[in-house]
């Protein structure tokens, strides 16, 4: 039941607040700690590991590569992100002291599926981030960290990928309490994050409007590419494949450092940018060089559409179009500059008479391999 909307994906659009308060919900004690009730009595999937490899497909990857920077940089454990169905023809190195994570909507993924069966069968321990109770993914795993979208019905992920960031997010903060890598304040401090996530992609989607407007605007774009730096890269990437997948345009994420060494070639005038910009009040470095990034571009003739922290005025004299997100610590930016793109995607596909729920030659869960 689309419950009045006029599709799937845009009533999931608009459950993203409780995608994420529903992951989070029973997951932070009243001290701001992290506690993840299935993971009791688990410690010794985190405390015997040397190295984390995630595994996961598609969407589900993206929000692997999201994930990557907070067990680094929480659980100061080394991360790497490998796409399902490359990682057991390639002979990866793994052992007892490895924890494969794999993410999975469905659960039923068949890629993801074998990359777990691979990963216990040559030793390493295994846990599941996944949205459907009792899958197959979870069952062959040794853990589970459930996320709690609710249902997905459209093809195109969009609430369960702020849900899967949610959950890694919440295991990265577990992995770093059991690993005494973070101290109580700074946990707490993270929590409080989170907890703010549900209120802010409120804000966010009340920019629906406008950004509709935009994408009917440029629905006859050829090729479009999207521009990220950290956990703003998978961000772009992300942006790409929404728009391939639901609106069949040509359209590339890059990793925004990248520009100079090859895809700077692609800008002529009028190609549409999305910029995802850091925060400044993060790493000020970052910022002004993504900043940079977008004069140079611009420069050679870029329609710059900049997703950019309230406020950030830096950007306006660069950009064609700055879609604001509220503020947020640098590393939770994800769960709100994706919304815009996830909207703008669809609006687009709306715009050229496409069928949102149901793009061509797609299935919701890819049971083969
Ligand atoms: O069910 P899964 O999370 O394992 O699915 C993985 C991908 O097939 C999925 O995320 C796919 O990329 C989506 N259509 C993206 O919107």
């Amino acid at each position: 039941d689309k419950g009045g909307w006029p599709s799937f994906m845009a009533k999931e659009i608009t459950e993203q607040p409780d995608a994420v308060a529903n992951t989070l919900r029973g997951r932070i004690a009243a001290d701001e700690t992290v506690v993840i009730p299935e993971l009791d009595g688990l410690d010794e999937l985190f405390t015997g590991i040397n190295r984390i490899v995630v595994v996961a497909a598609g969407t589900a990857s993206y929000a692997g590569l999201v994930g990557k920077y907070a067990l680094e940089k929480w659980a100061r454990i080394p991360a790497e992100v490998e796409l399902s169905h490359e990682f057991r023809y390639r002979d990866p190195v793994i052992d007892a002291h490895t924890l494969v994570v794999s993410i999975s909507q469905s659960g039923e993924t068949m890629d993801t599926l074998m990359a777990v069966k691979y990963a216990r069968e040559n030793g390493a321990k295994t846990l599941s981030i996944c949205n459907t109770q009792g899958a197959t993914i979870p069952r062959e795993s040794d853990a589970v960290v459930y996320t709690h979208a609710g249902p997905e019905v459209a093809v195109a992920s969009t609430k369960a990928f702020v849900a899967q960031i949610t959950a890694i997010y919440l295991l990265a903060l577990h992995v770093a309490r059991v690993r005494g890598t973070v101290s109580t304040e700074e946990l707490a401090g993270f929590t409080a994050e989170l907890r703010a996530i549900p209120e802010k992609i409120v804000t966010v989607l009340e920019q629906t409007e406008s950004i509709t407007q935009l994408a009917h605007w440029m629905s006859d774009s050829r090729a479009i590419l999207f521009l990220g730096r950290h956990v703003g890269f998978p961000i772009a990437l992300e942006g790409a494949l929404k728009l391939k997948e639901l609106a069949y345009i040509h359209a590339e994420g890059f990793a925004a450092g990248e520009l100079k060494h090859g895809p700077i070639a692609l800008i002529e005038p009028g190609q549409p940018v999305f910029v995802v910009v850091p925060s400044p009040r993060g790493s000020s470095t970052l910022h002004s060089k993504v900043v940079s990034n977008i004069q140079e571009i611009r420069a050679r003739g870029a329609r710059v559409i900049a997703i950019a922290e309230a406020g950030d005025a830096a950007v306006l004299p660069f950009a064609d179009t700055v879609i604001h997100i509220p503020l947020a610590a640098p590393l939770f930016e994800p769960l709100l500059a994706v919304v815009p793109m996830q909207i703008f995607a669809m609006e687009l596909a709306n715009a050229k008479g496409l069928d949102v729920d149901q793009p061509r030659n797609l299935a919701k869960s890819v049971t083969v391999e």
